[in-house]
């Protein structure tokens, strides 16, 4: 009976035109990518103008919420709409690469995105924006820097020297609301994770050093996404590589808050 219950839909929505409802629609794409973990009111993107709402907000205002995300919507080239590109990283995005070019989740931010270039804003409802959740990440400290890459690597050269003053990137140390990276910070992330990876003396182990590294680096196991892209790389230019990449990655350079009790620190946290 599937079959058909997909085909009246599909014939239901021709005939009458009925709008796309983000709830229904588009969120379960969202929400698989975890674009929330970031885009609450304490999260690292706390800043942008893509904030979610609470998971037990009313359907209006969830539509309300999909419908505000025009801001984000470029009406004369929706295709380069920032709401498509930034998590497709084609602009470049501080969270990277959260919904593949050509996935079934891309296609339907693309379905929004257009339906929003062709239509006028219709719904008023006020949108709440989620409070800070148990799993805000926050970005380590210079001081969690250097202690991360000597506990990972043995490297007690303290890279953080290299990196600008914390209190000139987000004028407090690591406080609650967490931060996002400047380009200067990012640029010296980058210089960093590229010495760091030259004078690792860490053993490569062949493809399982992505699985292997990647669990201490992360606090958690790869999920298939990250592992076939480090597995990539690691084919192009060996643990060397990984480790570069790795030692740029959100999730090594954020760790979710305490607050959330399935979150473990190393003892220095
Ligand atoms: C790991 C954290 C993280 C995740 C997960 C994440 N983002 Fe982001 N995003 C950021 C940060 C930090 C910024 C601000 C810096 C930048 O623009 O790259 C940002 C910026 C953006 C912007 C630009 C907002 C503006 O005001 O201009 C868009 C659009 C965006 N993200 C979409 C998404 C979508 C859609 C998802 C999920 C598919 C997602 N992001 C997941 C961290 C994240």
């Amino acid at each position: 009976m599937q079959w058909r219950f997909v085909c009246l839909m599909g014939l239901c929505l021709s005939v009458f035109g009925q709008t796309p409802s983000f709830l229904r629609d588009v969120y379960p794409s969202l929400k698989k990518a975890d674009c929330r973990g970031c885009h609450n009111a304490d999260g690292v993107s706390s800043t942008t103008r893509l904030l979610f709402p609470e998971e037990s907000a009313s359907e209006a205002e969830w539509e309300a919420f999909g419908d505000s995300l025009r801001a984000l919507v470029d009406r004369e080239h929706p295709e380069q709409s920032l709401l498509l590109s930034k998590p497709a990283n084609r602009v470049k995005h501080a969270g990277g690469l959260r919904l593949h070019p050509g996935s079934a989740e891309e296609a339907k931010l693309k379905q929004w995105v257009q339906h929003l270039a062709t239509t006028t804003a219709t719904k008023r409802a006020k949108v709440t924006v989620a409070p800070g959740e148990k799993t805000a990440l926050r970005r380590m400290t210079h001081a969690q820097y250097d202690n991360t890459v000597r506990d990972l690597l043995g490297d007690n050269t303290g890279p953080s020297r290299q990196f600008p003053p914390e209190d000139f990137i987000d004028g407090f140390k690591n406080q609650y609301t967490a931060q996002g990276i400047s380009p200067l910070l990012a640029e010296a992330y980058g210089a960093a994770a590229e010495k760091l990876a030259a004078a690792a003396t860490l053993k490569d182990t062949g493809p399982g050093f992505v699985d292997e590294f990647g669990r201490i680096a992360f606090h958690r196991p790869l999920t298939p996404d990250e592992r076939t892209r480090y597995l990539v790389l690691h084919k192009k230019g060996g643990a060397r590589l990984v480790l570069e990449a790795m030692l740029q990655s959100p999730a090594f350079l954020y760790r979710e808050s305490c607050a959330n009790p399935k979150c473990r620190h190393p003892p220095w946290w």
